[in-house]
């Protein structure tokens, strides 16, 4: 029976060594008895951007980036999408599995009941200069949070733990409304708690202002689109969440830094990015130059929407919304860039620049192009990304606290900077 060890032989001294092999991965700490000197520090692994590291054990979600698989506990993306409201979503990720209808109308009622924020924050809102970016106002705003809740610090109580999910989830659309009826200079409307979880977050950002938002299937593609972005296993900002809530802070402090890291451009901010990108293309007859320009690389150019980490396939949630932007269409009329960025994907899917770089398009590349048709501006797209991941962020960092091998995150380096030098007073300096 073939052990499951990896012998590593160190050359420099001839010593073997056997390392345990668990799911397919050695312990980096296993590395340290490989030394030269009994006083060395030991050996460790080099992993710049962790493009080959686990950093935790989770059983949220499941990626299979080669087949183009997504589940959340267990169950195809594409069968949630089909058949949940997000908020059913927010509770399977949350809980491990899907809510009875009890455990579920319970969770809706206590969302619900959440709903509205501090009358204090609109303070700091209308404090943002009036063209503040809705993400710059979100993450603000969601930090605060932390200052209105003082039982959040404690993270190892599981009812305040509760208590606080149940705030954020609650309280991401209404922060997320509120920044935007900031830029554009309206009054701040209301939660109105008939209303569900999507149909309230429209009703909050547009009122009646905005023709068709009252269609039931604007608010379901809504919902739709936040079950494909609820989560994503260990992404940048999740990483970013369980990193900062690894130090012990309350949830809404790590959740902040989580929209940081989202609020980039090669993450959340791609989907804003890709609209810009369609816009600078202008006509189809573009598409072929523009295509050039990113595969010679002009301008660090790159074709947002498209690559992923771990998707070597087509993204899963791209296929999703690219359906769910037809229903979108037929109520709002057809976003005329979409037919720029079905000449891009269909130029790219047979460009060997991609199909060798296994660049095919993201969850960022067509969500856009359903945010704009329904009336939202380009600078609320990642805080709608936003919303949607809370509950994955929040997931995550449950498992975080509850996973008993997590510390505190304190990675290492390799110092490549000067060796040890004597002071030089300013008279001395050339
Ligand atoms: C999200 O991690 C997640 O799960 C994220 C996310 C989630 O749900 O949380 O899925 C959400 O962030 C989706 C990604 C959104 N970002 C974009 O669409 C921005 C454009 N995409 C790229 O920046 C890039 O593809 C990344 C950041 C998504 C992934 O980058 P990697 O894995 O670090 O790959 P890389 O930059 O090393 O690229 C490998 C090669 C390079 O070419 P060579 O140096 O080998 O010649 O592919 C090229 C890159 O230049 N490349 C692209 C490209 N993406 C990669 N070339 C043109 N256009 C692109 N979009």
């Amino acid at each position: 029976m073939p052990k499951n060890t990896l012998t590593i032989t160190d050359n420099r001294t001839g010593k073997l060594y056997e390392i345990p092999i668990e799911n397919e991965t050695i312990r980096a700490t296993d590395l340290r008895q490989v030394k030269v000197k009994e006083s060395d520090f030991g050996m460790m692994s080099y992993d710049p951007a962790f493009l080959n590291t686990a950093s935790c054990k989770s059983s949220i979600t499941y990626i299979d980036g080669d087949k183009g698989i997504l589940e959340y506990r267990g169950y195809p993306i594409e069968q949630l999408a089909e058949n949940c409201t997000f908020l059913e979503v927010a509770y399977l990720l949350l809980n491990g599995e899907l809510p009875t209808k009890n455990e579920y109308e319970d969770w809706v009622q206590s969302v619900t009941q959440h709903t509205m924020i501090h009358e204090n924050i609109k303070k700091f809102m209308d404090g943002y200069h009036h063209d503040a970016h809705p993400m710059g106002m979100l993450l603000g705003t969601v930090g605060a949070l932390s200052t209105f809740y003082s039982d959040a610090r404690n993270i190892q109580d599981t009812n305040s733990r509760k208590l606080q999910i149940i705030r954020l989830i609650a309280k991401m659309p209404t922060l997320a409304a509120f920044a935007y009826r900031h830029s554009v200079g309206f009054p701040y409307i209301y939660p109105n708690n008939d209303l569900n979880y999507s149909e309230n977050f429209l009703n909050m950002l547009f009122g009646n202002t905005v023709k068709h938002i009252k269609h039931p299937t604007l608010a379901k593609a809504l919902d739709v689109l936040f079950i494909l972005h609820a989560d994503h296993e260990q992404n940048c900002s999740t990483s970013a969440m369980r990193s900062i809530g690894s130090s012990q802070t309350d949830p809404f402090s790590s959740t902040s830094g989580a929209i940081a890291a989202l609020y980039g451009p090669l993450h959340g901010g791609a989907n804003e990015s890709v609209l810009k990108m369609l816009e600078e293309i202008g006509t189809i007859n573009n598409v072929p130059s523009f295509v050039k320009q990113v595969k010679e690389g002009k301008g660090e150019k790159k074709l947002m929407g498209f690559g992923h980490r771990v998707y070597k396939n087509y993204d899963p949630r791209a296929k999703i919304i690219k359906r769910l932007a037809e229903h979108v269409f037929d109520i709002t009329g057809r976003n005329p860039l979409l037919d720029i960025a079905l000449e891009l994907e269909r130029i790219a899917l047979e460009d060997e620049y991609f199909i060798k770089r296994k660049l095919y398009p993201n969850v960022d590349f067509y969500s856009g192009l359903i945010y704009q048709a329904m009336g939202f501006p380009t600078s609320m797209f990642t805080v709608l990304f936003a919303i949607g991941r809370t509950p994955g962020w929040l997931s995550q960092w449950q498992e975080l606290l509850s996973d008993s091998e997590q510390k505190i995150a304190r990675p290492r380096q390799i110092y490549v900077g000067k060796t040890t030098r004597e002071f030089v007073p300013f008279t001395k300096r050339n």
